[in-house]
């Protein structure tokens, strides 16, 4: 993963907020790990989403999930920035399927800010999340 302790855009930093913010309304009574995501629209809207935990441990969500539904739910289906934050030691990582799911409506080059609620930030892209990402190229055999 590229690490990048340089000054932020101002997309990146506003995106942040929004991350940082939802955050709050995060639901993990089980985990305790509360983490909120913010994705940008190709309109320029932001997105929010935090992780839904259950009583039945794998029908929690993630929140780029949540993000995601949203931004879909809101009619749009590409995404321009992704923001990921929480309590983390180090800024935090996307879990594998959330990497596929941000595949699926950003571009390879489309920025990922992932950071910690102490100010720790790592600038990354979906490209270097998910380097040989399944697309629909691979269901084309001819
Ligand atoms: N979690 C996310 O919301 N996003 C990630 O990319 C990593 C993990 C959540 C799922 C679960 O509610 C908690 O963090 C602990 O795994």
């Amino acid at each position: 993963m590229d690490k990048t302790r340089s000054q932020p855009t101002e997309e990146a930093m506003s995106l942040l907020k929004a991350a940082r913010e939802v955050r709050e309304n995060a639901y993990a009574p089980y985990s305790k790990f509360k983490v909120g995501a913010a994705v940008r629209g190709a309109s320029g809207v932001i997105y929010r989403g935090v992780n839904v935990e259950n009583v039945a441990y794998p029908e929690g969500t993630c929140a780029e999930a949540g993000a995601i539904a949203a931004m879909i739910a809101a009619g749009e289906t590409e995404l321009i920035e992704v923001a990921v934050i929480a309590d983390s030691p180090t800024p935090v990582p996307p879990c594998g399927g959330c990497r596929q799911k941000l595949a699926e409506f950003g571009r390879a080059e489309t920025p990922v800010t992932l950071a910690t609620t102490d100010g720790d930030r790592l600038e990354t892209t979906i490209g270097d999340l998910l380097p040989g990402r399944f697309d629909m190229s691979h269901m084309d055999k001819a």
